[in-house]
């Protein structure tokens, strides 16, 4: 018998129908699904980080937020309450807009409360999702950030194979646990198989670093996420550390890169948006030079930059 962990998503083949992504209006260059094995890791979290760092570093973004029965983005980029508007005479959806210029469209917008339950059937879903993709009015953005709904069910599946083959990849979110290791794998797997690339893992609430000691905890246990990446062949694209401002700031409704730019989190999330636009610098040429690196992080190097940016 073999001693191979038995991890296998299975899935439904013939695929779903293909969603055309109906960016009439403009371009988008890159396509990043985030995706994560389990609930709960901080997957949206990383979803509104990595779009205010891409527009930190001057990328036009936009963020769907694809998690249609738990939608959070609205509330992580302070657009609680915001709607989306419906242009009749163009057939197209206005997306709300967050800080930096961020576009948003969620479920979220258009549910009557806060306190709302989406109890959609996956062919609703679809037909949502669809409408947010063909329908929306985007603009000519850079980077969109899509935030799946957690785990590797029916409600990613539904998505994620509408819309294989039009990404440029995936990002899975990961976090410290008993059994991360065996979800980071099946999180690749599921990601592989509905033929989403897979960019990187980013292992979330890695660590927690005393401010009065200076002292590293891994509270949750040993990462595994780097080892896991390594062992499935794809990149790791960093750790972000647990830490309580985090948290607050997302509460209060303002992305954490913008209240606490100085954080050790904040850093490390800028590593991967840096280590991310060098290496899909091609898709992203084009984009106006002069934009990229307008903003910096406080004790962030000048000399940090693209040459060629300045
Ligand atoms: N590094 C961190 N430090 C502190 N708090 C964090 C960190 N990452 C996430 N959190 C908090 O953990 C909670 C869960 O995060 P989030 O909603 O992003 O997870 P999720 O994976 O999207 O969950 P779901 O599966 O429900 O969609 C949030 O309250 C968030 O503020
Ligand atoms: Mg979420």
């Amino acid at each position: 018998m073999s001693n191979k962990p038995n991890i296998n998503v299975k899935v439904q083949q013939p695929q779903k129908q293909q969603i055309k992504l109906g960016f009439s209006a403009g371009n988008v260059k890159l396509k990043i699904a985030v995706m994560s094995g389990k609930g709960g890791v901080g997957k949206s979290l990383i979803t509104a980080a990595l779009a205010v760092g891409f527009a930190l570093r001057g990328l036009k973004v936009g963020v769907l937020d694809a998690d249609i029965y738990g939608p959070t983005i609205p509330k992580l980029l302070g657009l609680a309450g915001s709607s989306l508007y419906y242009d009749d005479k163009r057939d197209v959806i206005i997306p709300a807009t967050g800080p930096l210029n961020i576009k948003v469209v969620s479920i979220d917008f258009l549910l009557p409360s806060e306190d709302s339950a989406v109890v959609w059937r996956g062919v609703l879903v679809s037909k949502a999702i669809e409408d947010f993709l063909s329908k929306t009015d985007w603009g000519d953005l850079d980077v969109m950030m899509i935030d799946l709904p957690p785990g590797t069910g029916d409600a990613p599946l539904t998505i994620a194979q509408a819309l294989s083959g039009q990404l440029t990849g995936s990002i899975i979110v990961s976090a410290p646990g008993d059994v991360s290791g065996r979800i980071v794998k099946k999180a690749i797997d599921f990601s592989r198989k509905v033929k989403v690339p897979v960019i990187g893992v980013i292992e979330n609430m890695c660590c927690f670093t005393c401010p009065d000691t200076g002292k590293t905890y891994y509270v949750f246990g040993e990462p595994e996420g780097k080892r896991m990446a390594e062992e499935a062949n794809v990149s790791f694209l960093g750790e972000i550390p647990l830490d309580p401002r985090i948290s607050e700031a997302n509460n209060a409704g303002v992305p954490f890169l913008l209240k606490y730019p100085d954080i050790e989190a904040s850093r490390k999330l800028m590593t991967v948006i840096d280590s991310l636009m060098g290496r899909f610098k091609d898709e992203l040429s084009g984009q106006t030079k002069r934009e990229i690196r307008l903003m910096k992080l406080p004790g962030e190097e000048e000399s940090s930059g693209n040459e060629e940016d300045k």
